[in-house]
């Protein structure tokens, strides 16, 4: 049997089979610390940068942020990191725009009607989102992961504990690379820091919904956060007690789980949608920046495909989350990588994508390309929501300067292909009937 590799040769096997071996050096570095040694890390990054070859990305669209994210971050937000479980990460503002596509859209008027926000991870900002949103509106949030507590420390950082008082999973209040590197250094001591926060509220907070104590705070969420317009239930896809859902958002779930998975997770939104109701399966990451998503409509009984839409900073990243995920078959990542490579195989488009993307880069001043070619290092004295907010203003103006030009590239190829209400670049995919 062959020896394993060392974790200089997989990477330097992953620059000469993915980028010719024109990654600097400095890359290369970011990822030096990477626990190779776990087989869901490299099994992920192998198949990151597999996506991004077939999409033809070179050496001078991977970002600095990336790498850093790739080689410290990664292995921290992975279900392996967390007993295999679905880590529950999630950030506020992140489906603005979806919410927006609730309320506007050709498929269903914006009659309000029950929402269901399905695997809605926590705290359930993203949810919270969506209630402000979406008024008039009832919102079922559910996870099966759906914290009994979430115990907050002075700093805001966060874990949440199980019905049984297990920990279930940790977040630092601003998820930056810095920050998950200082809680997740020494996990031990962190889920014992939490854990005596924990003990120490509990006592006081009997049946009230939180309780705060010199800057730290302990939450029971259901008690919270219910509300006239807002329930929860603990439980995932398939098991939600639920019927006749209008719209159901399914976002940054689905990539993790396998098509077969995917192919049960359909015929339960059949069910539960009502006649006309609409199933938004997708990702994104903030300000619905690097978005992909699939849209649904139940007709006659059965879900019909309306639309695959993307944004196009998903042509040009700065963060992980176009790529991001952890099985082969993802239906939305497979049809993104695809749709990219044929956009970015234009010779013309892709010049006038690498001009104004650099333009809005140096505009928005969010990590603009060096003299060198290469992208720069986000600022360090930037905070994340401040890193959020200029990754979606760079995304929608690339929207709204060339969604007209690549749908034009695609309908040349032969796609049905348009710019759907949101700004976005949409197809209809071929040979996917009820995907
Ligand atoms: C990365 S979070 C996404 C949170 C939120 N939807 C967002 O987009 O920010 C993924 C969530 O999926 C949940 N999940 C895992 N398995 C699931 C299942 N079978 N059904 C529904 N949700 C599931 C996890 O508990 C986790 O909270």
């Amino acid at each position: 049997m062959e020896p394993p590799l060392s974790r200089p040769e997989i990477i330097a096997s992953w620059n000469d089979r993915y980028f010719g071996g024109t990654l600097p050096e400095t890359f290369r570095d970011s990822l030096a610390e990477l626990p190779t040694e776990r087989q869901d890390v490299v099994d992920f990054l192998e198949h990151f940068f597999k996506l991004m070859h077939h999409g033809r990305f070179v050496s001078t669209d991977v970002s600095p942020m990336q790498c850093t994210v790739l080689g410290s971050l990664l292995s921290r937000i992975l279900p392996g990191a967390w007993s295999g479980r679905i880590p529950p990460i999630t950030v506020g503002g992140r489906h603005v725009l979806i919410d927006e596509y609730v309320l506007r859209n050709k498929w269903r008027d914006a009659t309000p009607g029950l929402f269901l926000d399905i695997g809605c991870g926590f705290p359930p900002v993203t949810t919270l989102d969506s209630v402000a949103a979406l008024q008039g509106w009832q919102v079922l949030a559910a996870d099966p992961s759906m914290p009994a507590h979430v115990v907050y420390d002075a700093e805001g950082n966060y874990a949440t504990f199980d019905t049984q008082g297990e920990m279930v999973y940790f977040q630092p209040a601003a998820p930056t690379v810095e920050t998950w590197n200082a809680l997740a250094e020494d996990a031990t001591a962190t889920e014992a820091n939490f854990r005596r926060l924990l003990d120490r509220l509990l006592p006081d907070l009997g049946d009230g919904a939180e309780v705060t104590s010199d800057g730290a705070r302990l939450v029971h969420p259901m008690r919270l956060y219910s509300s006239a317009s807002l329930s929860f239930q603990t439980a995932g896809i398939g098991d939600v007690q639920v019927q006749d859902v209008d719209v159901a958002r399914c976002f940054n779930v689905l990539y993790y789980l396998d098509a077969t998975f995917r192919r049960r997770t359909m015929q339960w939104f059949e069910q539960v949608l009502t006649e006309g109701g609409l199933l938004l399966i997708g990702g994104d990451w903030a300000h619905t920046s690097e978005a992909r998503y699939s849209v649904y409509q139940k007709v006659d009984g059965h879900l019909v495909t309306r639309e695959f839409a993307f944004s196009l900073d998903n042509l040009c990243p700065a963060s992980i989350v176009s790529w991001f995920c952890l099985v082969d078959d993802d239906f939305e990542t497979l049809l993104l990588a695809d749709l990219v490579r044929e956009l970015r195989s234009d010779a013309a488009f892709l010049q006038r994508l690498n001009s104004v993307n650099d333009r809005l880069r140096e505009q928005h001043d969010f990590a603009p390309r060096g003299a060198d070619g290469f992208y720069s290092e986000m600022d360090p004295s930037l905070g994340a929501s401040e890193i959020w907010g200029r990754a979606g203003a760079v995304a929608s103006d690339l929207n709204e300067e060339l969604a007209e030009e690549a749908v034009a590239v695609l309908k040349a190829g032969g796609h049905e292909a348009w710019v759907n209400d949101l700004g976005h670049v949409a197809v209809m995919p071929t040979g996917v009937a009820s995907q």
